[in-house]
């Protein structure tokens, strides 16, 4: 069971071949898209005053990303918006997505990004402020590429909470929120997700030079202090 276990960090740098085969199936996926989904000059977001800030947050299942999102939140003024949240809402309300976005996390797939998007979108748009951190996308380059096109802000900065398999496991399995999600099964999968859809993510961001790798290990206080240099420039 865990015989995977590895440092993550050390993949992003290894590319791999055979994820082209899930960038070009969410290009194909893109195509499906009207013209006028593709106009971000016309989208609600950019119609407003300023246009917001976006930062991204993203690492493996348990790393404490929500956890780290609130206090970055609460101490830099940022609206926090975790799509896993966002999408566990979505369950709980019955929208016509509910029953497939219920049945891909408990697999510990990834929704498709035309309706995390758009979900995302609504968000930002109804919302009264203009920053915002997102916690947990984009998860897969499909995810990313998805955004951009219907999005499009840039984000300013891209935190990455990098850990070990073993203790993000160990985390899942100790925390007791009363997932669907968070058992041994799904979590492998989810690891095995993060570490194929998210690891590209993570290096596009890398090279672009946005990417800020903050070690995960260690207590909530001591990774905060690893993330405010990031924040208090
Ligand atoms: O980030 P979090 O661990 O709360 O996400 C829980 C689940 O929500 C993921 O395992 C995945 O099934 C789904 N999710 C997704 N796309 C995202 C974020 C979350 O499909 N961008
Ligand atoms: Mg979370």
């Amino acid at each position: 069971m865990l015989r995977r276990i590895r440092s993550l960090s050390t993949l992003i740098s290894s590319a791999k071949p055979s994820l082209l085969n899930q960038v070009t199936y969410g290009l194909h996926f893109l195509e499906a898209f009207s013209t006028e989904a593709l106009k971000p000059a016309e989208a609600g977001i950019l119609s407003k005053a300023r246009t917001p800030t976006v930062n991204f947050v993203l690492g493996g299942p348990g790393v404490g990303k929500g956890t780290q999102c609130t206090r970055i939140a609460e101490t830099y003024g940022f609206t926090h918006l975790s799509v896993g949240d966002l999408l566990r809402k979505e369950i709980s309300s019955s929208s016509e997505y509910g029953e497939m976005i219920l049945e891909t996390i408990t697999k510990g797939k990834i929704v498709s990004s035309e309706v995390t998007v758009k979900l995302l979108k609504r968000t930002i748009e109804s919302s009264e402020t203009d920053r915002f951190l997102i916690d947990g996308f984009p998860r897969s380059e499909e995810n990313r590429v998805a955004y951009e096109r219907i999005i499009g802000i840039e984000p300013e900065v891209v935190l990455f909470f990098d850990c070990d398999e073993e203790e993000m496991l160990k985390r899942v399995l100790h925390r007791n929120q009363g997932r669907v999600d968070d058992n041994i099964n799904t979590t492998m999968e989810r690891l095995k997700v993060f570490e194929a859809y998210t690891l590209p993510v993570i290096r596009y961001y890398t090279g672009k030079g946005k990417l800020h790798k903050i070690n995960a290990i260690g207590t909530e206080d001591e990774i905060f202090e690893r993330v405010r240099p990031i924040f208090s420039t």
